[in-house]
């Protein structure tokens, strides 16, 4: 099928002088070139992308030296061994390479490579609605070349592969995990036959490097709703490959006529919750990861039913197993995650009205910077389907973040630093260093937590006097 885009509207985008760029180029080295893959895609969706790939039957190479040229670019980036090049134009990206026919060996994502036509080229892409192209030749400039009915597809809000699903995820598994990102970015449906294939090939998942699929889970957490991106991975059987700690969170288990929820779905749904309050990818990742321990910590008694305690604790500490093996950051974004983690049960247990502002200066000085996070996180963390219930639980978030502010003002524990550094408690009782010197400093601080000393360096002074008395200390004379 060839339709001409201009019946679209389209045709406005590919008016912008880089397009007349490329064809004036083609045109002079006789060698067809076309737009193609997710550019047109987004084209079509009116999203904004800024990378444009271009086809050619000829050298990629070539044309892209000649539209540099034309658009008085002076750097272009090649790469031989994939006849590919690429410069930047404004704000766009541009890829050049010759149409190619590829097959793949069953053991790599890379394939060999051979020229061919546009439809060889077509065929090897993933989806039908990313091997749309677009024509830049002077007989039907503008025109879509879309022979797998990707426009359709588009329309019908569609995932499917151009060839058997079967041949496309096994050449390269990483389009299982891309037709489920797309599903959930996209709001797109994928078609029974290419959800039984991913289900099918889902061990293929082993020849791939798992920052690939990182790459593409942390854009499943950074989509509107997540939770629909987890459910596909979960029911095709790609998540317990990758994440079987997640998945241990499934099911519900009764005993004594007592069950508790489903650990998973509550997850998903808190993942769900948090997502219109942030976009940071770390906080959503400890939404992903606050019960994490659930599955591990979960036992049964007569007298209190279904426990998990400890499953902050042990949650924190499960994170960076879990960020060595999903290839992400084990820096202080992953730190920041084990904080959350770790403290997510803290600031319901100050929605009791009998909280001390002891209780809140120390939540204040474990949290420092990251309160407001972890608030965020509890709010998100509240998944009763009760409407009353729900309105309570976060209007006591918001008494308990109203007496958070008035302790910060009055104490500012925030960014609390030691009032007294080690140095000076030694050159006040002339001390070497020793364990009284950590004692000492740590009971300042206990006892400003406490409120028996106001957050002031004077009065820390006296107190530290007091104390290095007490344990038998002289004060040094001067
Ligand atoms: N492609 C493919 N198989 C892959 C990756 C990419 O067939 N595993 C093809 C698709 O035609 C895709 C094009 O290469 O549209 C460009 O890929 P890429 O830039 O990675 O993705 P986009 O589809 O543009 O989408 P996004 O930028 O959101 O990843």
């Amino acid at each position: 099928m060839s339709l001409h885009l201009s019946e679209n509207n389209y045709s406005k985008y590919i008016q912008h002088k880089l397009f007349k760029a490329v064809a004036q180029a083609a045109a002079e080295l006789k060698q067809p070139a076309y737009v193609i893959g997710g550019f047109v895609r987004d084209l079509i969706l009116e999203r904004p992308s800024k990378d444009i790939d271009f086809v050619t039957l000829g050298q990629g190479i070539e044309l892209a030296e000649k539209t540099a040229e034309i658009l008085k670019v002076k750097t272009v980036s090649t790469f031989k061994t994939y006849g590919t090049a690429m410069f930047k134009y404004q704000e766009f990206e541009l890829e050049f390479v010759g149409a190619r026919k590829e097959s793949y060996t069953r053991n790599s994502r890379k394939p060999i490579v051979e020229d061919g036509t546009l439809i060889d080229d077509q065929n090897r892409r993933d989806f039908t609605i990313n091997a749309m192209a677009i024509s830049l030749n002077e007989n039907d400039f503008g025109a879509l070349v879309d022979p797998f009915n990707g426009l359709q597809d588009i329309e019908q809000k569609r995932i499917q592969t151009p060839l058997d699903p079967d041949i496309t995820f096994s050449d390269d598994p990483l389009r299982m995990f891309r037709a489920i990102r797309f599903a959930c970015q996209l709001g797109f449906t994928i078609t029974q036959p290419c959800l039984d294939s991913i289900a099918k090939n889902k061990e293929r998942m082993e020849i791939l490097s798992m920052e690939r699929v990182s790459t593409e889970l942390n854009k499943i957490i950074l989509c509107d709703v997540p939770s629909v991106g987890f459910k596909l991975l979960y029911d095709t059987g790609l998540l317990r490959l990758f994440f079987p700690e997640l998945t241990a969170l499934q099911g519900v288990e009764f005993r004594n006529g007592l069950g508790h929820k489903d650990n998973f779905y509550h997850t998903l749904q808190v993942l769900d919750n948090i997502c219109p309050n942030t976009d940071d990818l770390w906080l959503r990742w400890s939404a992903i990861l606050h019960d994490i321990a659930k599955a591990p910590t979960k036992r049964f008694s007569s007298t209190l039913g279904w426990t998990f305690h400890g499953h902050e604790d042990k949650g924190a500490k499960m994170v960076p197993k879990i960020f060595k093996r999903l290839k992400l950051p084990l820096d202080k974004k992953m730190k920041y995650v084990q904080k959350l983690v770790a403290l997510h049960l803290r600031p319901i247990a100050l929605t009791n009205e009998q909280a001390t502002d002891s209780a809140i200066r120390r939540l204040l000085f474990d949290a420092g910077e990251d309160l407001e996070d972890l608030l965020t996180l509890c709010r998100a963390d509240i998944t009763s389907k009760n409407d009353k219930k729900v309105k309570r639980f976060l209007s006591n978030y918001d008494i308990v973040e109203k007496r958070i502010i008035e302790v910060e003002e009055k104490d500012r524990i925030r960014t609390w630093q030691p009032p007294i550094s080690g140095e000076e408690i030694m050159a006040a009782f002339d001390l070497k260093p020793c364990r009284e010197v950590g004692d000492i400093k740590n009971a300042i601080k206990e006892a400003m937590l406490d409120g028996k000393i106001e957050n002031d360096r004077d009065a820390a002074w006296e107190f530290m006097i007091q104390l290095g008395t007490q344990f038998g200390l002289t004060p040094a004379s001067n």
